[in-house]
């Protein structure tokens, strides 16, 4: 089975797309594909098989989700929880993820038909090295893909990957490129692994359980989430339906909420500049009253600068990432 499964929508789930269309639809959706293996039970097949039908679902929902214009995707395909389980099933989930990843180095020309662009976030250093260069050159082979995004958090957990953000800050710090007061909320949020998307609209869990399991916590705290009770490898079409008809009745309350979230940062960032200015020029004016326009350009030039830093520092840790595929994919990557 490729990443995107080919086929067309039968004509009474055209029109149920149309009509849900004519409402605000999500434009990034994220899932929880739970409940493979009591789908393996439930059917008497092995827990693998579970899993191989787990990917196929996400195959076919890709395909659903690009015909309801919906151009980026993040699927919970590897939580580092899931190290926890018999060694059998983890091995079976890495042979799983190889194949697929290589399967998706055979078929470039269809997704880039497609324009698919396909990110895995987490922290690969977790993985076998084998399967980090097959994931490192699938990465590489659709990083230019701009029309539609898919995001696989693979060794991933939300409490790991916020961790990481921080640490990065502190080397950026440690470096000197950025100085500790110009850590901020917005900062640590572009320092996460999904720094390249916007927040998921909506959040998906399938089989019934009502929990986060610690999947971008920090992304979806303005998110409309829908746990629905369907096994993964029996959802449906009309159950993304479903989940997007939850979203169209909540989604005035959920833009309010993004809404002020937003305000709310540009104030916290606006009043973090006016007390590192005030402690600046209580320093160098002696103490003397500074009038209005020179506080206000002494803020504006400290914002700039600022700016710059951040910039800097974040173009910094965008080659540190690149490196770290690049020499996974080159030829004398130690194996
Ligand atoms: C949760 O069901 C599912 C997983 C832990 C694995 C999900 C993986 C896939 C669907 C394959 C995706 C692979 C790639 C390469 C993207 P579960 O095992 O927790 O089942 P249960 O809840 O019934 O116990
Ligand atoms: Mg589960």
């Amino acid at each position: 089975m490729s990443w995107i499964r080919e086929g067309e929508l039968s004509l009474l789930e055209r029109l149920s797309a149309n009509i849900l269309k004519a409402g605000p639809m999500p434009k990034h959706v994220a899932f929880i594909m739970d409940g493979n293996r009591r789908y393996a039970q439930k059917k008497h097949v092995e827990r693998q098989e579970g899993h191989t039908q787990g990917f196929d679902k996400l195959a076919e929902t890709l395909r659903w989700c690009l015909n309801l214009d919906i151009h980026e995707v993040t699927v919970y395909a590897f939580s580092i929880e899931n190290f926890k389980r018999s060694k059998e099933e983890v091995d079976g989930l890495m042979e799983l993820a190889k194949e697929k990843f290589l399967r998706l180095l055979d078929e470039q020309e269809n997704l880039e038909k497609h324009g698919v662009c396909i990110r895995v976030l987490g922290d690969l250093t977790l993985l076998p090295i084998d399967l980090q260069r097959v994931i490192a050159k699938a990465v590489m082979a659709t990083r230019s893909h701009n029309k539609c995004f898919l995001n696989v958090c693979f060794a991933y957990t939300s409490r790991h990957e916020i961790a990481n953000a921080v640490k990065e800050m502190a080397w950026g710090v440690e470096q000197g490129l950025i100085k500790s007061g110009d850590v901020s909320e917005a900062l640590l949020n572009q320092c996460l692994y999904t720094s390249s998307s916007p927040n998921p609209d909506l959040l998906i869990r399938t089989s019934g359980e009502v929990r986060l399991s610690d999947f971008l916590l920090w992304q979806t705290s303005h998110s409309c989430l829908v746990f629905q009770s369907v096994l993964w490898p029996e959802y449906s079409f009309w159950n993304l339906c479903e989940a997007i008809l939850q979203y169209q009745q909540n989604y005035r309350s959920l833009q309010k909420a993004q809404d002020i979230h937003r305000e709310g940062q540009k104030v916290q960032q606006l009043e973090a500049d006016r007390s590192h200015v005030s402690d600046l020029l209580q320093h160098r004016g002696n103490g003397k009253p500074m009038d209005a326009r020179a506080r206000q350009t002494a803020l504006i030039n400290y914002a700039e600068n600022r700016e710059e830093r951040v910039q800097r520092f974040l173009g910094a840790l965008q080659h540190k990432r690149d490196t770290f595929f690049e020499h996974l994919t080159s030829p004398t990557a130690v194996a």
